[in-house]
């Protein structure tokens, strides 16, 4: 009798520590064995000249979710869960988004009633916060967090998300106290809004001046207060999506000094330019995304920052709006002035074969590397390792598998979301996860989607080792306990 339900049999293991030749056997969902020359399995995969690496974690996609200006995400959990399989992507964690006067635990159940019968891969949700009431930080957070929900992410710009400093501050100090793990969007709101004005006064409305008005600085300032807000509370943070060298800068240093401050960036970063968003008439919309896309140089810096390790996650900040759509980015119209355009741009399917090809393939990064940035390090982060995010012994059966010669063309018409765009289209790429395995079944295979609406379970996600404070007081108060004479004592221990 078979002693595994499946074997995958002579590939190249890759985790984000080693690469080795194994096969990997697996039982009941989960990685057995890993070991050379495993007897047989019911069923049997030959990766024999391929690459098995951890399945995907896209830490950072927005699913059925509506925009800070009301446009819904053309995804839903369905299309969007499809895509992330075919390109070898097992685990999301999208956003439960909070907007005012709404109940956080009402918003949880909101989506989850969305997820349930149509996420085709698993997942978890990261909350947003944009009303931190008492109600919100003192009860409704504290026990979300113990029910799996440990990590949330705060607007420091959009008006209709966007916190004030206090507010940020007492969202810190909550997760300080249960431990849990603050992604920020970092850009100065009233820069922005008094950039915009400027530009739409003078008559520039066009999608290239939504790149003038997120101005690199309005980043860097944002990020620079994010880091110390946080230092102040003593509290680990993420920033998120990050676009230049000013704000990259400003972890890069807080990292130097000993901070636990991480850091994200996208495929939009690397691959996308401001050029993008100066494409004929209203094209330039489907560029749109904050922040937005830099220049060359920019782009030259981001990949530095991820070679050297200032970035923790490699994400796709996937927030698909439909171009030809009046339900999409042309909601106000053609000609619709940057303003009113929704923020975002897909990624979900191509965000580890873009980096594969161009940072492995290419030779910027090693394999380990990839697999840290697109997987281990955010199932890390986020508290779901080692189920998610490695191959090892006990952990989730999910893998890639990729082949590293097989070339394409990316274009839309063969890519699985909802979408009518890609941003990438025309690019071509050496590298793609020509297989993948989600609880040891196949849900993709030779870019079909093969695998079932309601088959991803929701992961409750553990308080993360990451979140643990320096210890690091800059202040002689503990605002936790009221203590002035113990701040103390924790400084004078230093
Ligand atoms: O432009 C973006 N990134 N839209 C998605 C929402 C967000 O801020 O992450
Ligand atoms: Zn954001
Ligand atoms: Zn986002």
């Amino acid at each position: 009798m078979a002693q595994y339900d499946l074997v995958v049999r002579n590939g190249t293991l890759a985790t984000a520590s080693d690469v080795f030749r194994a096969d990997i056997g697996v039982l009941a969902g989960r990685i057995a064995t890993i070991g050379a020359k495993l007897s047989a399995g019911r069923r049997e995969i030959n990766a024999e000249g391929h690459i098995v690496t951890p399945g995907g974690v896209d830490s950072h996609c927005h699913i059925e979710q509506r925009s800070s200006m009301g446009v819904m995400t053309a995804d839903d959990f369905f299309t969007a869960t499809r895509s992330a399989a075919c390109g070898g992507t097992t685990t999301v964690i999208p956003f439960a988004a909070q907007y005012r006067g709404m109940s956080l635990r009402q918003v949880v159940k909101d989506y989850h009633a969305c997820a349930g019968a149509k996420a085709s891969v698993d997942y978890a949700f990261h909350l947003i916060i944009s009303d931190p009431t008492d109600q919100v930080t003192g009860q409704e957070l504290p026990a979300l967090i113990k029910d799996g929900y440990t990590s949330f992410k705060i607007y420091m710009t959009y008006d209709a998300l966007k916190l004030d400093d206090r507010q940020i501050l007492e969202v810190l100090s909550v997760a300080r106290r249960e431990r849990a793990l603050v992604m920020v969007h970092a850009e100065n709101h009233d820069v922005i809004a008094w950039l915009s004005e400027g530009l739409l006064a003078a008559g520039h409305t066009a999608p290239r001046f939504h790149g003038m008005a997120h101005a690199p600085i309005a980043e860097r300032e944002a990020t620079s207060r994010a880091i110390s807000l946080a230092e102040l509370v003593d509290v680990p943070i993420l920033i998120v999506h990050v676009s230049a060298r000013e704000a990259m800068e400003q972890i890069r240093l807080a990292k130097a000094g000993g901070l636990k401050v991480y850091g994200e960036t996208c495929p939009q970063y690397l691959f996308l330019t401001a050029d993008d968003l100066d494409r004929p008439g209203f094209e330039g919309a489907k560029y749109m995304c904050s922040p937005p896309p830099r220049d060359k140089a920019n782009q030259e810096v981001i990949w530095q920052g991820l070679v050297s390790g200032v970035f923790d996650v490699f994400s796709s900040d996937h927030a698909g709006y439909r171009y030809n759509d009046p339900e999409g980015k042309m909601k106000h119209g053609r000609n619709a002035p940057f303003k009113k355009v929704a923020n975002g741009v897909p990624g979900l399917e191509v965000r580890t074969a873009l980096l594969f090809a161009e940072g492995v393939g290419k030779g910027r990064i090693e394999l380990p590397q990839f697999v840290a940035l697109t997987a281990t390090n955010a199932a890390k982060l986020y508290g779901l390792y080692p189920r998610k995010g490695t191959l090892a012994v006990g952990s989730d059966a999910d893998l890639a598998i990729w082949d590293p010669d097989k070339e394409i063309t990316i274009t839309q018409s063969t890519l699985h979301d909802a979408m009518d765009y890609t941003p990438y289209e025309g690019k071509t790429i050496k590298g793609w996860p020509v297989t993948t395995l989600m609880r040891g079944e196949t849900v993709a295979e030779g870019g079909e989607f093969i695998g079932a609406p309601g088959k991803g379970r929701f992961l409750k996600c553990d308080i993360s080792p990451a979140t643990v404070p320096l210890g690091r007081r800059t202040i002689a108060f503990d605002p936790e306990t009221g203590s002035i004479e113990a701040a103390k004592q924790a400084e004078d221990s230093h």
